[in-house]
């Protein structure tokens, strides 16, 4: 079966609609609502960080994200426009968010432009996530780490991200993937 978040501009409007449902739906759930906050719980946003959500979709983490304390500014990014339409009406109100048109492994900023990257359920999407991870590392710049929420529809592209995303990690030394059973 295709991975419809691989290819989402493709698919035909009724699915969109769908699909950008699924997103909201899942997001407004009281379990993936607590996992959501654990893990951004962890991330060490500095003062007035600046964060990048890479494959934000409607935006669901992005407006938990201009919400937590220290954030300065976020950025949504996506390859879907249809998704990002919804995203901005959703975010109506929060002035700290800003979304844009764009693919995760050729990323319109500059180096060092961000504190954070955050991708949630996003990287064992993309096709070519090591692109996606190196670019990530680029607009973060020396000694910032990525934050990818380790989420797959199945195992098995868990696994294969895993392993692609492994030969971009061995050249960061802070980086290291495997693969939880
Ligand atoms: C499962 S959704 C997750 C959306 C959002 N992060 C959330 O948790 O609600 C995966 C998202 O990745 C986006 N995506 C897929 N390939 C991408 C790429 N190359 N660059 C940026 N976003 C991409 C899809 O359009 C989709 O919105």
């Amino acid at each position: 079966m295709p991975d419809v978040w691989a290819a989402f501009p493709d698919l035909d409007a009724a699915m969109q609609e769908r699909l950008a449902g699924v997103l909201e739906t899942r997001g407004a759930d009281p379990q993936q609502r607590k996992m959501r906050e654990t893990f951004l719980a962890d991330v060490p946003f500095p003062n007035d960080a600046r964060v990048l959500e890479v494959g934000c979709g409607t935006g669901v983490t992005t407006r938990t994200i201009a919400l937590r304390p220290n954030v300065g500014t976020v950025v949504g990014v996506d390859v879907a426009p249809f998704l990002l339409n919804k995203a901005r009406d959703l975010a109506q109100g929060l002035h700290n968010v800003t979304f844009r048109e764009a693919d995760g492994r050729s990323l319109p900023f500059e180096a060092e432009t961000f504190d954070v990257v955050v991708f949630d359920t996003t990287l064992t999407h993309v096709p070519g996530p090591e692109r996606a991870l190196a670019e990530a590392l680029r607009v973060l710049g020396t000694g910032k780490m990525p934050y990818p929420v380790p989420w797959a529809a199945s195992r098995t592209s868990c696994l294969r991200t895993g392993r692609r995303l492994s030969h971009v990690a061995s050249s960061h030394p802070a980086l290291s993937f495997r693969a939880l059973s």
